[in-house]
């Protein structure tokens, strides 16, 4: 798609009910095996999505394992079909939690896809600090997203867009022909698999009705990575429609379907924002923020004689 095709298409963008190569954004309110049907083989650059955990949540009906790993496979299989050559499927992932234990749901999922004949490219940590406290296991604190290809050296990979700030950028080479330059990519560096970035709880900017939305600057960081502007971005799961929104912000077409319509609902909304610039985004690479002070006394800590970092006693 060319420069001037994409400018046109975002200086007004249209967003529709139904899936159409003319429209910036499709907000489905139906099963996203319906939504695919109506996409063309071939055509999806990404497909990113976090999709149903089968733990119970207001938005999903608990099913079997088995029924659950049938329905995946369903989806996935339609998300290959219609993948571009270049194109990539981001499954972004938690447990399966019963009393009999948790199932982690990439290592559940990940035979699909291989047997689908993607390959694995990386197997991203997302690492949050919000959520459910457990009283009988350690509190879950982070989730995977399963990156895949199509087998070769020809996916895209946009590295530069992606980079960010070094640790110690003023570092120089101590010896040979550049000694005494930075020897930092001035571009930053590369993210690592390991991202940190705050889940949309409570106080967040971001948050709407939904209760487990992609933080924008998650999917965004996919987005950029693995997309050029026009190209076409599909959450077959889309919640509030955090992935549309970052699609739009940067210029990518998007597709997204779910079952719920005030979801659906939300997801135009925000849509409508991110065109306008009026949505609340958390801006990108900002610092986890640090609490200032505390009153949780350390289990090693002796209850008689310490104080806080006031030089108070403890509230015992
Ligand atoms: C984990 S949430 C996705 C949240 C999303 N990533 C966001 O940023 O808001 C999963 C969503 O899938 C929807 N869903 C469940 N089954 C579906 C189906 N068969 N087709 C489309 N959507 C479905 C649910 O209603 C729910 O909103």
């Amino acid at each position: 798609m060319g420069q001037k095709a994409i400018s046109a298409l975002f200086s007004f963008p249209k967003v529709t009910e139904h899936y159409s190569a003319a429209s910036a954004a499709t907000a489905f309110y139906g099963d996203c095996l319906d939504l695919l049907h109506e996409i063309p083989d071939g055509s999806i650059q990404l497909a990113v999505t976090s999709p149903p955990y089968n733990i119970g949540k207001k938005y999903e009906k608990r099913l079997g394992v088995d029924e659950y790993y049938e329905h995946q496979r369903r989806v996935i299989t339609e998300c290959v079909r219609k993948l571009s050559p270049m194109g990539s499927i981001c499954w972004q992932v938690g447990n399966h939690v019963t009393n009999d234990g948790i199932l982690p749901l990439d290592v559940l999922l990940f035979p699909i896809f291989r047997e689908l004949g993607l390959v694995l490219r990386n197997r991203i940590i997302w690492h949050f600090e919000h959520g459910l406290h457990c009283a009988k296991r350690l509190s879950g604190r982070y989730e995977t997203i399963m990156w895949f290809t199509r087998p070769g050296k020809n996916y895209t990979f946009n590295l530069d867009a992606v980079r960010v700030p070094q640790k110690y950028p003023g570092k120089r080479y101590y010896k040979g022909p550049k000694a005494g330059q930075f020897s930092a990519n001035p571009l930053g560096k590369n993210p690592g698999d390991v991202w940190i970035i705050p889940n949309v709880k409570h106080n967040h900017v971001e948050k709407t009705d939904h209760p487990c939305q992609f933080p924008v600057e998650l999917v965004e960081r996919l987005i950029l990575a693995l997309t050029n502007e026009g190209d076409l971005v599909l959450d077959p799961f889309m919640g509030a429609g955090s992935a549309l929104v970052a699609a739009m912000i940067n210029r990518r077409r998007s597709a997204g379907a779910d079952i719920v319509k005030r979801y659906v609902t939300i997801t135009r909304d925000r849509l409508d924002s991110a065109h306008q610039g009026t949505l609340r985004v958390r801006p990108r690479n900002r610092p986890v923020y640090t609490p200032q002070g505390s009153i949780t006394i350390a289990p090693w800590v002796d209850r008689e004689t310490a104080v806080t970092d006031r030089g108070r006693p403890l509230p015992l």
